[in-house]
């Protein structure tokens, strides 16, 4: 059966100059390098400067996944940029950065969902795809967190960083397979109820501010291993694929802990395992676009290769994704 499918074209990446390393964050707060490597895998995050926003950085990450693959400014008919961190309340990041590249067509929204963003936006693409309404999307997502930063909260200083990453998509036939190239499945899910267990301190309609990031750790933790879990079995078995046949597992880089528990709740050896918190720390919407453009770029993602993502982040919002590049 012939079918539509959204192929991943090109993969792009950024991140900030400024290194912060822990040893930077035990001068700023009652942490030391030992304690973080420990408990998160974390070793550096990536500041942005003062004057980069989070529309610089989705710009410098779409500049890179149109470059290097030779991609057409004009060729694009959407922009989704996922970000908890837009430029400004509105107008939306997606319509800066639309233009910023240079596009005098399509549209572009912002979409937030924390950190399982760039999971839905690319959920949200898929389905502009398929249904016709475009042709080829740019997704991107891109995050200045350290602007939400409480520094003088340990629990939470140490976590984040910034960057962006970036993903074309394009319409391509497929067979109605899993031998298909392009995106395979999607699952993406949400439950409210789960709220105040990570959230900001403030918002426009809340506070008139932006308020700082606050997280009970040991629940979200908990919570979160379940259900990353539980998405990457739903979006594999309605499709017939089993973890062994997986060649990557690209989780959201929140915590190596969290990474690896769940690897092992899928039953999927490490060396399948994505990993790149240790140098960007948790860069929310953009920390998957982030490690599947570094694994990419040094070619030990191939083409053919089948890809399990998986995200989970505050809302409680959660998904999973397979792909076959
Ligand atoms: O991206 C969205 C999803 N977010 C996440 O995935 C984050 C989920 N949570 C986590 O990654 C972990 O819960 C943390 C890394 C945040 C914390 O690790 P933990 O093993 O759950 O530690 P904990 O919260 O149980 O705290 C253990 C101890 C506490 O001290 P007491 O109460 O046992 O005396 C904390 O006060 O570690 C203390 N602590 C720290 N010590 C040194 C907390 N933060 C720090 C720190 N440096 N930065």
């Amino acid at each position: 059966m012939s079918v539509i499918r959204s192929k991943i074209l090109g993969v792009g990446s950024y991140l900030p100059e400024r290194v912060m390393t822990n040893d930077d964050l035990s001068k700023m707060v009652d942490t030391s390098d030992e304690w973080i490597v420990e408990r998160t895998g974390i070793k550096i995050r990536h500041i942005a400067s003062e004057y980069e926003m989070t529309s610089d950085l989705a710009v410098k990450a779409a500049q890179d996944a149109l470059g290097k693959n030779h991609i057409l400014i004009g060729d694009l008919d959407a922009v989704i940029v996922a970000t908890t961190t837009p430029d400004r309340t509105f107008p939306a990041t997606a319509t800066k950065v639309q233009t910023q590249l240079g596009m005098t067509r399509g549209f572009a929204f912002d979409l937030q969902a924390v950190c399982s963003g760039f999971l839905y936006a690319m959920t949200m693409a898929d389905s502009l795809i398929r249904s016709g309404q475009v042709k080829t999307a740019l997704v991107i997502g891109s995050e200045t967190l350290s602007r939400l930063v409480d520094w003088k909260d340990r629990n939470t200083c140490v976590l984040f960083g910034d960057g962006a990453g970036a993903v074309v998509l394009s319409a391509a036939q497929g067979d109605g397979t899993v031998e298909d190239t392009g995106i395979l499945n999607t699952k993406i899910f949400s439950d409210g109820s789960f709220g105040d267990l990570l959230y900001t301190t403030g918002g426009p309609s809340y506070s008139q501010t932006v308020g700082t990031i606050f997280m009970n750790g040991r629940e979200v933790f908990r919570q979160a291993v379940g259900k990353l879990a539980t998405a990457a079995e739903q979006v594999l078995s309605e499709v017939g694929v089993k973890s062994d046949d997986l060649s990557w597992f690209i989780p959201h880089q929140a915590n190596l802990r969290i990474i690896d528990s769940t690897a092992k709740k899928l039953g999927l050896p490490l060396s399948k395992v994505v990993v790149t918190v240790h140098h960007h720390a948790n860069t929310s919407a953009a920390s998957i676009p982030l490690a599947l453009a570094e694994k990419v770029n040094s070619g030990e993602i191939k083409k053919g290769d089948l890809l399990l993502f998986d995200a989970m982040g505050g809302g409680f919002t959660w998904g999973a994704m397979l792909a076959r590049f």
